[in-house]
């Protein structure tokens, strides 16, 4: 059985008295340990689809099963809360807490999870940094870092609850190249552990660095 399995994904945003499609029936098998790219022009789904796989929204219709749990029926809280046991998500704003030093923002998915001490989360946090070279940092506050070492605290803030699937929406979009290089290298490594990782782009180089490529076209995945 797929990890991740989405079958005829439909979501329609209601703007007033238009209807949006942003997705017209996609399907996607994930398997555990996999690596894939989705690969689209811009207004294609890939947010959308990345949102509804991520548990942050739900499908307008179609479904959903995510590590063998029907998560298309789930709603509000029962939603965020598979979201907060199985999906890391990483942007390409980052979304740090600007006011969190490194290691709380790291440690944070554990606060919202709950059933740590402070020392748990500190600790956990501390191991994650540390496989991700940023153990000089954990002091720092976000602005004080490179663009590269905060998309590196932004992976270690999604990996420190040990999620079944890592989810990244266009992770380089706003880093040079050496500090996208850098990041994707990154990703490998995470991967090389045994992460499965669906990562979204529009840059067919970046795509290149997963082991397959999915194409998205007009909210459809192309054949
Ligand atoms: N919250 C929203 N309300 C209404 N329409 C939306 C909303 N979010 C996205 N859309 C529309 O849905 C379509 C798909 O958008 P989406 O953000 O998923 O594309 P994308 O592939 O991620 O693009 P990009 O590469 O620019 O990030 C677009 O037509 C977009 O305008
Ligand atoms: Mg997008």
């Amino acid at each position: 059985m797929a990890l991740l399995e989405a079958r005829d994904i439909t979501k329609i945003y209601r703007l007033g008295r238009v209807d949006v499609p942003a997705l017209r029936g996609v399907d996607l098998d994930v398997q555990q340990g996999e690596y894939v790219a989705i690969l689209g022009p811009s207004g294609s789904g890939k947010s959308t689809l990345m949102h509804i796989l991520g548990c942050l929204d739900s499908a307008t219709d179609g479904s959903y099963r995510l590590g063998g749990t029907d998560v298309g029926t789930l709603r509000g809280r029962a939603l965020a809360r598979v979201r907060n046991r199985k999906v890391g998500f990483v942007f390409q704003t980052f979304n740090l807490m600007p006011r969190l030093t490194v290691e709380e923002n790291v440690a944070l998915p554990l606060q919202y999870r709950g059933g740590y001490t402070r020392r748990e989360r500190r600790g956990r946090a501390g191991v994650v940094l540390e496989r991700l070279g940023m153990s000089h940092r954990v002091g720092h506050r976000p602005e004080e870092l490179s663009g590269g070492e905060r998309q590196r605290v932004a992976i270690a803030r999604a990996l420190v609850g040990e999620p079944a699937i890592l989810l990244v929406d266009d992770p380089t979009g706003n880093l040079d190249s050496k500090a996208g290089a850098e990041v994707l290298e990154t990703f490998r490594e995470v991967h090389a552990a045994g992460n499965t990782i669906v990562l979204v782009t529009h840059d067919p180089n970046v795509a290149d660095e997963a082991d397959r490529i999915v194409h998205m076209i007009d909210g459809r995945v192309a054949a």
